[in-house]
């Protein structure tokens, strides 16, 4: 079953989108949180930030597991996703950071690096609730639109788009790493619950091609169609396309 929550705002997303999270927390405080970077998620990092503060919800017993990471960038480059992650939730919360985890992109042999990070996973039953966001051509993590769904985590080449669309964070195109490592397609799909995070007009049509065009590696996200439990949580630019064509699936 796929949920389409439709919010106002950003701010309106986020606190919807944390809700979904501490509910989680709240009912399994021992849950393996898939986590997941980019601009769109921090808003809600905020809010479950401020609810751990207000002793509202812990993450003393939860473990993560992040998506990504750049292959090359050290954990203290202020571009990795590790030094992402400490920034703008885990230096906030009262997480034990021994339990949190992101690929190492530094290990100089990232085939084995993907094998240890997929044994880590497994190692952890899974994934309880995996945080997704989506990138404007469609991927999820950095599985990348392509011929072929990769099940493993994986070493991959990012597409020209990706490159441009993170260029904004470091000083050029040309500082943007070229690989990452990348959870893949099996780990994503076998978590218990999915939460998509989206926010922008930019992601609107993606978005729903995702949703209700065909299932398709050219557009990773569209996978998601094939997994039993998943909420979609966007602001209204977003979700615009969805609710002009299937105004039907928003939540009221
Ligand atoms: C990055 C990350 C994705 C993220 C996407 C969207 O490339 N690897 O996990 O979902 O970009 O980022 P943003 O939220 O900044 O649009």
């Amino acid at each position: 079953m796929i949920r389409f929550y439709m919010e106002k705002d950003y701010d309106a997303m986020s606190y919807r989108a944390a809700s979904f999270i501490a509910a989680q927390v709240l009912a399994k405080p021992t849950s393996v949180l898939g986590l997941a970077t980019g601009s769109t998620p921090i808003g809600m990092y905020n809010e479950l930030a401020k609810k751990c503060a207000d002793k509202k919800i812990t993450f003393k017993a939860v473990r993560t597991v992040n998506l990504d990471e750049y292959y090359g960038l050290s954990p203290e480059h202020d571009q990795s996703y590790r030094y992402f992650m400490n920034k703008n939730f885990f230096d906030k919360i009262d997480i034990d950071k021994a339990n949190t985890n992101v690929p190492n992109g530094q290990n100089p042999d990232p085939v084995a690096e993907c094998a240890r990070y997929d044994a880590l996973i497994d190692s952890f039953g899974g994934i309880d609730l995996q945080l997704l966001g989506i990138g404007r051509d469609g991927h999820i993590g950095f599985n990348e639109p392509g011929d072929a769904f990769i099940g493993n985590t994986n070493y991959v080449k990012l597409t020209e788009d990706t490159i441009d669309a993170n260029s904004r964070f470091f000083a050029s195109a040309d500082d943007v790493p070229r690989y990452a490592l990348t959870t893949g397609i099996r780990a994503i799909m076998q978590a218990k619950k999915i939460l998509m995070v989206v926010n922008g007009e930019a992601k609107a049509k993606v978005l729903e091609e995702a949703f209700f065009g065909p299932i398709t590696p050219a557009n990773p996200a569209s996978i998601l169609q094939l997994h039993a439990d998943v909420v979609v949580c966007g602001d209204a630019p977003a979700m615009a396309y969805i609710a002009e064509k299937h105004p039907e699936v928003l939540e009221k």
